[in-house]
């Protein structure tokens, strides 16, 4: 069994019906059963084959059977696609919400109150918007946990990388947005930061000033990019984060041994130039043998068709979906009450809180300093750590860092138990 597991002994393909041949070819009479039925799972197996041919005829969808290793499946290396599933479900619980509320300062608490008491579902769809929203930060954190601990933002994915970032840093204004749309007490302290930072930013910052559009409220234009600034752009990184991952293949496990130079049969190098097919569009049952990864990544296990890989993260995404229903059920967010102007007593919702904690010790500029700080050290991952070494073993220096970048960040989150909202508005 462990054998046929490795690419060194790769399985031979079932065979393919050719066109003349089995049941469906109408070559020939249908198999029967005793009752004179034509054997219906069989049936609807090749109904359903039939479908999904005539569809990939016309749209080529089979160009998604390109192949993937097998470990892409593991839950760590699909917490990239739960990311995905969770702007999934943002975008559509936010269209829902975006039908009943008004941005207009005067009524936005009340469309949200109206949104909770009197829309059907309403309490629900803003409760899963609001779980889903903060799932989304802590998958793509974990994610991009994951890729720096396997090393695999290195050559040649770095941008893929800087994508990532971009990201994670989109998903947190888009939770900040989102924050301050609900127009309370929290929101209105929220939006006194956006516009303190916005003067520390000088020039930088015109577009976070309420002088930007005089005649259009601040409030309005956080709408606009938390519903499409923000998605939009999210959306056209996320193509091409994957266009990038089709281009460069998923990286391989670095815990599986390196190929090393390629050998002929008799173990001499082999000096021959590598014509790996990528026989990707050619790709006619689920396993064969032209499912090659690049030479650099001859993988030690099989692969299996992109699709499959869809399907898996599919249905993780149905048992996250389904957590988060209970989540949002049990645990629905309050509506607090309209904003009172001159006080800060509030707290920001948790991935905001190691910001908090030092906002408090260094005052309000540590915000922008600490967010730059962070940013700046996530983007700058693939140009210090530049060694081809992907495994954590060999990366002591870059493991050591990275954990003490998370140690710090969740020691100063927890700290925020301790710390009581003060002034730090000038307003
Ligand atoms: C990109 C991912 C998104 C994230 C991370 C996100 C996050 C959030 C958050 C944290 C809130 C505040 C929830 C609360 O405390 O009540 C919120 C509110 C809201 N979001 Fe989103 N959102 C996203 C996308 C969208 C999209 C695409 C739309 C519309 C098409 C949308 C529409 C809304 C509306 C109308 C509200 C105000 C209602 C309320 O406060 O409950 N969001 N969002």
């Amino acid at each position: 069994m462990s054998s046929s597991r490795t690419a060194s002994v790769v399985p031979e393909p079932e065979p393919e019906p050719g066109p003349d041949s089995g049941p469906d070819s109408g070559s020939g009479p249908m198999p029967t059963t005793p009752a004179g039925r034509a054997p219906s799972r069989a049936g609807d197996r090749s109904r359903w084959r039939r479908l999904i041919d005539v569809v990939d005829e016309r749209l080529g969808l089979d160009a998604l059977r390109y192949p993937v290793p097998e470990h892409a499946n593991n839950l760590a290396w699909s917490l990239g696609g739960l990311t995905a599933v969770s702007l999934l479900v943002l975008v559509a619980t936010g269209i829902v919400l975006a039908q009943f509320y008004d941005p207009t300062p005067e009524v936005a608490n009340a469309s949200v109150r109206t949104i909770v008491q009197d829309v059907p579902l309403g309490r629900f769809i803003r409760s899963l918007h609001f779980w889903t929203a903060q799932t989304m930060y802590v998958l793509a954190a974990l994610h991009l946990i994951r890729v720096f601990f396997h090393g695999s933002f290195k050559r040649p994915r770095e941008a893929n990388w800087l994508i990532g970032v971009s990201m994670f840093g989109l998903t947190l204004l888009a939770i900040f947005t989102g924050t301050v749309l609900k127009w309370d007490q929290e929101a209105y302290e929220a939006l006194g930061h956006n516009l303190e930072l916005g003067t520390l930013l000088g020039g930088a910052g015109f577009w976070f000033s309420s002088s930007f559009a005089e005649h259009t409220p601040i409030l309005v234009r956080l709408y606009s990019a938390h519903i499409m600034l923000i998605p939009v752009l999210l959306f056209v990184l996320v193509v091409v984060h994957a266009l990038l991952i089709r281009r460069h293949k998923i990286s391989s496990h670095p815990a599986l041994r390196d190929p090393g130079p390629r050998r002929t049969p008799d173990g001499d190098p082999d000096i021959t130039p590598d014509l790996t097919p990528d026989l990707t569009s050619d790709l006619t049952s689920d396993l064969t043998s032209d499912m090659a990864l690049p030479a650099d990544e001859t993988p030690k296990e099989l692969s299996e068709p992109f699709t499959h890989h869809l399907r898996r993260v599919g249905a993780l995404g149905l048992v996250l979906l389904g957590a988060l229903t209970a989540v949002a059920v049990l645990f629905p967010p309050p509506v607090g009450s309209t904003p009172v102007a001159g006080v800060e007593v509030t707290k920001p919702l948790w991935p905001f809180w190691w910001m908090f904690t030092l906002e408090n010790w260094f005052g309000l500029p540590a915000i922008l300093w600490g967010g730059l700080v962070f940013f700046v050290l996530l983007f700058a991952v693939p140009f210090l750590d530049r060694s081809p070494r992907r495994s954590w073993r060999t990366r002591p220096v870059a493991m050591a860092v990275g954990a003490l970048l998370v140690v710090l960040l969740i020691v100063l989150t927890l700290l925020m138990a301790f710390t009581t909202p003060a002034a730090h508005l000038s307003m």
